[in-house]
């Protein structure tokens, strides 16, 4: 970076509002239905008909989502779901929701993905359901996964809050579960601000989430008859209209994101130090975040900051969820028990990744990146 400025204003994660997006909000704002009305409807038909199930359930959050999920099987109290530890907490917090234990397996290395290996090592007579995770949009295991469960008897949730639009043999994640969920922060590959869907092909379960996302009505909405205790989940019209309009424009999105990533594969490949995203055969990943694997060897932290002071934000993704204060204090985990997983977290950095990245940017980013390893090893 010694001969170049500083670029400024490189974000990490960044939507990509449209006029589109304005003028749907718009329309909303015009028409006085700002809740329970015509787009939370559309958006979740057109959320399903993207993962190929026959429902949609838009609800307020994927936390939500997957919340709702995890209420509707009927898991609770002592029971038992397996899942992975390297996620976002959420994952885990659904199944705490409801006093039920997260039972963590470790992970695979490159898919990142719980391994399915050591499921049956994690069973007990209480498990009652398997939670996945397609970390940073590539697919986990999901065949080998979802035959384990379907053996077992066990529901199979799973998590694709980060994996809209990918994957695998040309089969849609989300189409996996019994019920899958997909989340739209604004860091995800389309965004409402906050919301979520959950797709499912089964219609008992989709009458029960519409009610519990609802207050618990009864499945016509019926004003004041609660016929179970429900949630206030529901998305909002505005956010829905948001999510409208960017589906209509998911292949510009997602042709965007395809390039900035294969500009920083370009840039980045070959390196001895550093691992580019694993896609494997079959794989068809819409990232959602851009992660790559540094040396154990490289000083992360102060590869980051040398990053931050010319303008290059990056961040570690995930840290271990067994690792984090609250679910370390109630479980007793302690460093070395999932030790793939560990050693993943410990090595990752995502580098600034979204739809709208120039290329001027990749560019600049990757080079930022080499430099300050680089220095590193020359000091
Ligand atoms: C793997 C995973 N699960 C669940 C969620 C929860 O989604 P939300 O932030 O919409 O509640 C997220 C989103 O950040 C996620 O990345």
């Amino acid at each position: 970076m010694t001969a170049r400025s500083v670029r400024r204003g490189i974000p990490l994660a960044r939507p990509s509002i449209g006029e589109r997006e304005r003028a749907l909000v718009a329309e909303v704002l015009a028409s006085d239905v700002l809740a329970l009305g015509p787009f939370a409807r559309t958006f979740e038909e057109a959320i399903a008909a993207l993962a190929g199930r026959r429902h949609g359930i838009a609800c307020s959050s994927g936390t939500a989502g997957l919340h709702m999920v995890v209420r509707a099987l009927g898991i609770g109290d002592g029971d038992e779901v397996i899942t992975t530890p390297f996620s976002f907490v959420a994952s885990t917090n659904c199944v705490l929701y409801e006093r039920a234990i997260p039972r963590f397996v470790d992970i695979e290395d490159d898919a990142l993905g719980l391994d399915p290996g050591l499921i049956e090592g994690a069973a007990s007579s209480r498990t009652k359901a398997i939670l996945p995770v397609h970390v940073f949009g590539r697919p986990a295991r999901i065949d080998a996964i979802a035959a384990t469960a379907e053996r077992r008897g066990w529901n199979l949730i799973e998590d694709a809050c980060e994996a809209l639009g990918s994957r695998l043999q040309g089969r849609p994640m989300g189409s996996f579960g019994q019920a899958s969920v997909f989340a739209f922060y604004p860091n995800k590959q389309i965004t409402t601000g906050e919301g979520g869907v959950v797709v499912t092909d089964d219609d008992a379960l989709a009458r029960n989430l519409r009610s519990l996302r609802n207050q618990g009505r009864d499945e016509d909405g019926t004003w004041l008859r609660h016929v179970q205790l429900g949630f206030n989940y529901r998305l909002d019209e505005l956010s829905a209209a948001i999510g409208v309009g960017q589906l209509e424009r998911i292949e510009e999105l997602q042709a965007g994101r395809r390039r900035v990533a294969a500009g920083y594969a370009d840039r980045l490949r070959g390196l001895d130090w550093l691992r580019l995203p694993f896609v494997g055969d079959g794989e068809d990943v819409d990232w959602f975040v851009y992660v790559v694997r540094l040396d154990p060897t490289i000083d992360r932290r102060r590869l980051m900051a040398r990053l931050e002071e010319v303008g290059v934000p990056s961040r570690p993704y995930f840290s271990p969820l067994h690792l984090q204060p609250f679910l370390r204090d109630a479980f007793h985990f302690s460093e070395g028990d999932f030790p793939v997983t560990e050693r993943v977290a410990a090595t990752t950095l995502a580098l600034p990744f979204s739809a709208t990245l120039s290329g001027e940017d990749v560019a600049y980013v990757a080079e930022a990146l080499v430099d300050a390893v680089d220095a590193q090893f020359h000091v």
